[in-house]
């Protein structure tokens, strides 16, 4: 038997067309973006949620001369957001980045490890994340769930 896996997002030709609120969380991703410590990769990201009380909380990759213990922008973000505000469900994050790595039609894209744990954030909530990545020209792309981006996610 075959079995399929569809889902459907939204795009946005720039961060002008998004609602006042997304366009709020897109500036304070890339506040965050500015702020990261990248000095390795020179790859910066940023991160932003929106909590269900209406707190915004940003996050930044942090690296480290030590390769492996550096953390994404999403995880520094969601991992805060675990530890301080453990009860208000997050409604919306938001990516960007900038950097040698990025063409002018790349957007940022969660890694795998911050994609399980944007899932189990949204497990635990029960309740979506929808997910908004900026390309570098302003093109957004909208998801309802993390749940898209990561089918067969682990668990136990
Ligand atoms: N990075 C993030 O912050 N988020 C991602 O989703 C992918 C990668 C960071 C990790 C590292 O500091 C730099 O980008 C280059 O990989």
């Amino acid at each position: 038997m075959n079995e399929q896996f569809h889902f459907s997002y939204r795009i946005f030709p720039s961060i002008a067309a998004l609602s006042t609120t997304d366009q709020q969380l897109v500036e304070q991703a890339t506040n965050a973006m500015q702020h990261a410590y990248a000095p390795y990769s020179k790859f910066k990201v940023g991160a932003s949620l929106l909590l269900k009380s209406g707190v915004v909380i940003q996050g930044n990759n942090q690296e480290n001369i030590a390769y492996p213990s550096g953390l994404c922008a999403e995880r520094v973000a969601l991992f805060y957001a675990g530890a301080a505000h453990s009860n208000d469900p997050i409604l919306k994050i938001c990516i960007v980045a900038e950097g040698d790595l990025t063409s002018n039609d790349s957007y940022i894209s969660p890694c795998g490890p911050c994609r399980q744990v944007m899932l189990e954030s949204e497990g635990r909530q029960q309740e979506a994340i929808e997910v908004i990545l900026v390309q570098k020209t302003g093109k957004v792309f909208l998801l309802d769930s993390v749940q898209n981006l990561l089918p067969f996610g682990f668990s136990k």
